[in-house]
C-alpha cells in the first residue's frame, strides 16, 4: 500500500527523492524554508538543472499526489514516513556539519502525534543515525518511531535514471515494522528486482562513504598514472581500456581527467578522513586521495602555463565550467582552480558553458562569458577543454582555428581526437597521451 511521506529539504538528493517516490505511487510532500523555491516546485518549475526532472515532477504535481510546503510541522504530523534530505556541507576541519539535520529532529520530535519512520537520506557520518534516535527519545520520551538509514546512490546529470534503476537500495533499520513500511515505499523497485540490502545502521552509514571514497581513489589512481603515462610516452586509454577487461577491475571510473569534484566525492572523502582521526583508526590511503586530487587540478594550471610560457597578458578560452556535464552544478569543479590559477598570474578569461555560466559568474564576475564556444575562442592564445559536454567533443576545428589568435589546446578530458587536432596544427595536450 502506497505511503504518506514527507522530504524534508528539496535540494538536489530531496527533489529527486519527492518526484521519484511520489511516481512509485506514495503521496509526498516536499519541504523547504525557502517559500520562493516552494511556490517554483508547486509551479513544475525545477530550480536545478537535471535531465528528466521537470517531467517527473509537472507528471507527478499533475496527478495531486505530489505537492510543496513550508509547513513542517503539519506535514509532518500528516506523514507515516519522515525522509531527511537536508545538506550535511564541510566544516573548516573536514568533518560533516550535521546542524541542520538536528533542527530536523527538533521538529519531527516536536510533531510525533503517531507511529513515523524518520529515514535519513542525507549523507551523514557513521553514528548519527543513532545519535537521531538518541535525541528524538530524549526530545520526545516515550513516543512511537523507528530510525531508518537510506542512503542515496544518485549521480548528478543521470539522477532520474539511478532513482528509478539503482543498482541496489541500501536500508539500515533495528524494527521488522520499520521493514515492513520501507518495503511498501519502494515496492516499485522490488517488481523490477533490484538488490534491497537489508543491513545494521552503521552498515547502511559506512557502505555510502566506502563506495564514495573507492570511487574517488579509482579515478585518482588512473589520474596517477596517466601523469606517469604521458611522461612516458604511454597512452592511458588504451591502458584503461585493457585494465578494464579485467572483470575484477571493470572498465568505468577509470577516465583520467583533471580530478573529481562536485558536491560528494570531495566532502566524504574528507569526512571518512575525519571518522577515521575521531576512532583512531588510519585512512591514510584516502587522505593520500584528497592531496593527489588537489595536486592534479593545480598540476592542469602548471601544464597550461607551461605550453603558454606564461599567463600574463594571454587571452584563454575555457570551455566548461560545470565539474561534469548534464548539470549546472560547479561545486568543487576543476574549473574554479583552473580560473583562479590564470586569473592570478595575469591571464584574460572567455568561458563558456552550456548550464553553469550563471552559477560560475557569483564567483568570478571578472570572467568574460560567452553565448558559445565559438565567442569565446575569439583571439584566444589558448584554448582550455574542462568539461565533457557533448557539443565540445566535435567542435569544429577549423573554425576555431581560424577564430584563435594562438594555436594551443589543453584538453583536460581527452575529448578531441589527439591525430585530427595535430593535422589542423594545434599544439596539443592531454591527460596521459604520451
Ligand atoms: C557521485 C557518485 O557517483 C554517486 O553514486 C553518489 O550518489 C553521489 O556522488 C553522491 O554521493 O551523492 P556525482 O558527484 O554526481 O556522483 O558525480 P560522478 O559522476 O560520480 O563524478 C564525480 C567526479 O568524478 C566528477 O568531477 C567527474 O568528472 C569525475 N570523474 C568521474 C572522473 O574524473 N573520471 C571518471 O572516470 C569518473
Amino acid at each position: 500500500m502506497s505511503k504518506k511521506i514527507c522530504v524534508i529539504g528539496t535540494g538536489y538528493v530531496g527533489l529527486i527523492v519527492s518526484v521519484g517516490l511520489s511516481d512509485f505511487g506514495n503521496e509526498i510532500i516536499g519541504v523547504d524554508v525557502d517559500p520562493d523555491k516552494v511556490d517554483m516546485l508547486n509551479r513544475g518549475i525545477s530550480p536545478i538543472y537535471e535531465p528528466g526532472v521537470e517531467r517527473y515532477l509537472k507528471r507527478n504535481l499533475e496527478t495531486g499526489r505530489l505537492s510543496f510546503s513550508t509547513d513542517i510541522d503539519g506535514s509532518i504530523q500528516g506523514s507515516e514516513v519522515i525522509i531527511i534530505a537536508v545538506g550535511t556541507p564541510p566544516k573548516e576541519n573536514g568533518e560533516a556539519d550535521l546542524s541542520f539535520v538536528e533542527n530536523v529532529v527538533k521538529s519531527i520530535a516536536a510533531n510525533l502525534n503517531s507511529y513515523k519512520v524518520i529515514v535519513t537520506k542525507s549523507t551523514v557520518p557513521v553514528g548519527t543515525n543513532r545519535w537521531i534516535k538518541e535525541k528524538l527519545e530524549e526530545y520526545a520520551p516515550g513516543k512511537d518511531f523507528d530510525v531508518v538509514s537510506n542512503p542515496e546512490f544518485l549521480r548528478e546529470g543521470k539522477a532520474a535514471q539511478d532513482f528509478f534503476h539503482p543498482d541496489r537500495t541500501v536500508i539500515g533499520y533495528e524494527s521488522e515494522k520499520a521493514r515492513d513500511v520501507i518495503f511498501e515505499v519502494y515496492r516499485s523497485l522490488n517488481l523490477i528486482t533490484v538488490p534491497f540490502v537489508w543491513c545494521s545502521l552503521e552498515t547502511a552509514e559506512l557502505i555510502k562513504y566506502a563506495s564514495n571514497a573507492f570511487l574517488a581513489t579509482k579515478i585518482t589512481f588512473i589520474n596517477q598514472m596517466a601523469n606517469l603515462a604521458e611522461t612516458v610516452g604511454a597512452d592511458i586509454h588504451t591502458i584503461a581500456k585493457t585494465m578494464g577487461m579485467d572483470g575484477r577491475i571493470s572498465p568505468k571510473f577509470l577516465h583520467p581527467g583533471p580530478g573529481y569534484g562536485g558536491s560528494c566525492f570531495p566532502k566524504d572523502t574528507m569526512a571518512v578522513v575525519q571518522t577515521g582521526d575521531k576512532y583512531s583508526v588510519d585512512m591514510s590511503l584516502i587522505r593520500a586521495v584528497i592531496e593527489a586530487n588537489d595536486r592534479q587540478k593545480s598540476r592542469m594550471v602548471v601544464k597550461l602555463e607551461k605550453l603558454l610560457g606564461g599567463f600574463s597578458g594571454k587571452t584563454i578560452a575555457v570551455l566548461g565550467l560545470a565539474f561534469k556535464s548534464e548539470t549546472d552544478d560547479i561545486r568543487d569543479t576543476p574549473a574554479l582552480n583552473i580560473v583562479e590559477g590564470i586569473l592570478k598570474h595575469g591571464g584574460k578569461i572567455q568561458a563558456h558553458d552550456p548550464k553553469a555560466m550563471d552559477n560560475f559568474s557569483k564567483v568570478y564576475p571578472e570572467v568574460q562569458y560567452c553565448h558559445s564556444e565559438f565567442d569565446a575562442l575569439k583571439g584566444a592564445d589558448a584554448l582550455v577543454l574542462v568539461t565533457e559536454w557533448n557539443e565540445y567533443r566535435n567542435l569544429n576545428l577549423e573554425k576555431a582555428k581560424s577564430l584563435m589568435k594562438g594555436n594551443i589546446i589543453l584538453d583536460t578530458r581527452n575529448l578531441l581526437d589527439i591525430n585530427l587536432v595535430r593535422e589542423k596544427g594545434f599544439i596539443y595536450e592531454g591527460v596521459g597521451r604520451g
